[in-house]
């Protein structure tokens, strides 16, 4: 598609006279290509847009908000605030609707898996029309967001990027993915593949906000010994599906699973140890390090 006739043209323009290989710098730029000059913007990320290609997103944040999708926020209470901060970052298809007082109204960023991508397409009216202000990153395997036309995850994006032309949607891009399985290793000594773990939706949606945030106050997301304590609250995996699994059944679950489980115990452990370096505040449950 676009990108491999980039790619290909570029090469093109190595064989071709000098002023050909200007033209192409410029437009190069333009698209944001430039080797390693990132004016103002955040690189790790695509725009898929049929306007052109764009590698950078730009937006930045004095202060975001991260709503976890946890029971943790059911009766949390704490809407109005997530309200007031600048940029209210949600996961996957986490509603609002019915759940304002919880867990606020306002979504600036929304950081969806690859698995969920369906869900918003069912309800595209609501997620790409009514909710245009809203800035979309994608993450998934290379082998569904290829693209060179067979990653069908990427495919349907694309889709929808033409047929709402003025909405942000973004992929993580391969380098980032990798770049993040790297952070995990680093953290834990352990090949993420390896074990045969994927990283969650969270761990995307923490670097992000890492990448975008000065300071990031985090809702509803609890600590790592939280399930090992006699005493812990029992609360649904998800807010907005209730009579589901028990939130630390799940995470027990796919801690120990052998084959395509999240590490959402051990993942909690290292937003921990980046919480000593960056600005962040964990509320609902509140806790500190
Ligand atoms: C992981 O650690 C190695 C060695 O310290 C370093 O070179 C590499 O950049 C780190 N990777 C990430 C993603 O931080
Ligand atoms: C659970 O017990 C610990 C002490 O073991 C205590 O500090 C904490 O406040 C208790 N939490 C709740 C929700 O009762």
């Amino acid at each position: 598609m676009k990108y491999q006739m980039f790619h290909w043209l570029c090469l093109l323009s190595l064989s071709l006279s000098l002023p050909l290989l200007f033209w192409f710098g410029h437009v190069m730029t333009r698209a944001g290509l430039s080797l390693g000059l990132r004016r103002g913007g955040l690189g790790g990320y695509l725009r898929i847009s049929p306007a052109g290609v764009d590698q950078l997103l730009h937006m930045h944040c004095s202060q975001c908000a991260l709503v976890s999708s946890s029971g943790q926020m059911l009766a949390a209470g704490v809407g109005e605030e997530i309200d007031k901060v600048g940029c209210v970052i949600r996961m996957n298809n986490a509603p609002t609707q019915g759940y304002e007082k919880d867990v606020g109204s306002r979504t600036s960023v929304r950081v969806v898996s690859h698995t969920s991508v369906p869900l918003l397409v069912k309800n595209e009216r609501y997620y790409f029309q009514q909710s245009a202000d809203t800035t979309y990153v994608f993450w998934g395997p290379e082998r569904n967001m290829r693209q060179d036309g067979k990653g069908h995850v990427f495919n349907a994006l694309w889709k929808i990027a033409e047929k709402y032309p003025k909405v942000q949607i973004y992929a993580v891009t391969t380098e980032k993915m990798q770049y993040c399985d790297g952070l995990f290793q680093n953290e834990t000594g352990k090949n993420r593949m390896k074990t045969g773990a994927f990283l969650s939706t969270g761990f995307f949606t923490m670097i992000l906000a890492i990448d975008l945030c000065d300071s990031i106050r985090v809702y509803g997301m609890i600590d790592d010994n939280h399930c090992s304590r006699a005493n812990h609250s029992a609360v649904p995996y998800h807010y907005y599906e209730r009579n589901r699994v028990d939130e630390c059944r799940m995470y027990r679950f796919h801690e120990h699973t052998q084959r395509g489980g999240h590490r959402f115990i051990t993942e909690k452990a290292i937003y921990a140890k980046w919480a000593t370096r960056h600005k962040m505040e964990f509320k609902h449950p509140s806790w500190s390090l």
